[in-house]
């Protein structure tokens, strides 16, 4: 998708009114934090958040983090335990991004958790990434604003350099102070460190009084989305499928008849906005033999088709 261009942004009233404007209307806008750029959607969309996917043309579902304004506002979609808590107060705002138990009925989209049952959320430490948070009044879910693969954006330059046409405004908030992406730690029983980043684990350990468990292989990170066994339905899952058997319920798409359809009109942007939610709606009917119908392996297609191939796949 080419968009005419990407509007640039600066950091005055208007500009964060207008970026404000451009989310409550689902678009994509991209602002700096204290850490790296952040490639802004309404986390509350399914719709928006599928942009965000297309615009970096990620080959995959990988859950986002969901930035807000305050510590009050992150209590309103996560469960908070002692220790996150402590967390939170010690370090937020700040580079300290916290993967908590999901509240039911915090209206966030499944797209932003790739279907988990946990999600990660951060206050950024940047006037120009809050004002905006505080003035959408809405969780914006972003991932670092460049394209996948690349390396993430510490200047507007940056962002443009890759996005450019693909996103609807840049917020120029010059560049970032700390340059490397935050620290994600989830708690629970085994607080564990799943990403190193902009606070130290030192610092999160002192805090806590207690070690933190390394998600983390040799000197080799593990993106914290490779160690997570993903949402999958309980259900058989049969992919590509043209002719429904008599003992299966179809997820179809396009032109099919099928009572649960990702998208009529064969919209891969649509397809990707109901996709985590009809998996969930399939389990929570009983099915017990899913069919999928065939989806095309263009633009947000190869993400759609990576998450289905993982729900098929043989479980032990
Ligand atoms: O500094 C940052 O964290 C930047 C700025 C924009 O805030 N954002 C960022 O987002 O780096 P992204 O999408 O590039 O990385 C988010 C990481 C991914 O590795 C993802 O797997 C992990 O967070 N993550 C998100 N939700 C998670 C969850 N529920 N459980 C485990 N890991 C999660
Ligand atoms: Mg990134």
């Amino acid at each position: 998708m080419k968009l005419r261009s990407t509007q640039i942004l600066s950091v005055n009233a208007s500009g964060l009114a207008r970026a404000s404007e451009i989310l409550s209307g689902g678009g994509l806008v991209a602002f700096p934090t204290e850490t790296v750029y952040g490639l802004g959607a309404d986390a509350r969309s399914d719709r928006a958040v599928a942009k965000i996917y297309e615009a970096k043309g990620r080959p995959s579902f990988n859950p986002l983090i969901a930035h807000v304004a305050s510590l009050d506002a992150a209590m309103e979609l996560v469960e908070f335990d002692e220790t996150a808590k402590r967390l939170a107060e010690a370090f937020w705002p700040g580079a300290l991004t916290l993967v908590l138990p999901l509240k039911s009925g915090s209206g966030v989209s499944k797209l932003v958790t790739a279907g988990l049952p946990t999600l990660a959320v951060r206050v950024p430490d940047h006037p120009l990434a809050r004002t905006l948070l505080e003035t959408f009044g809405g969780p914006v879910a972003a991932p670092s604003a460049n394209l996948s693969g690349k390396i993430s954006p510490t200047t507007a330059e940056h962002v443009l350099s890759g996005l450019d046409g693909k996103i609807d405004a840049v917020c120029d908030g010059g560049p970032c102070i700390v340059g490397l992406e935050s620290t994600i730690v989830s708690t629970g029983d085994a607080p564990t460190l799943l990403r190193p980043g902009g606070v130290d684990a030192e610092a999160i350990e002192a805090c806590i009084g207690q070690t933190l468990i390394r998600a983390v292989e040799g000197d080799v990170p593990q993106s914290p989305g490779q160690l997570l066994s993903h949402y999958a339905p309980s259900g058989a899952v049969r992919l590509n499928v043209t002719e429904v058997l008599p003992n299966e319920v179809l997820l179809g798409f396009g032109e099919v008849d099928a009572e649960l359809n990702l998208s009529k009109s064969g919209d891969l942007i649509e397809a990707a906005a109901n996709l985590f939610w009809m998996l969930h709606q399939l389990d929570e009917g009983g099915a017990e033999n899913i069919a999928v119908s065939p989806i095309p392996t263009h633009g947000l297609g190869a993400a759609i088709n990576d998450r289905l191939k993982r729900a098929a796949a043989p479980r032990g």
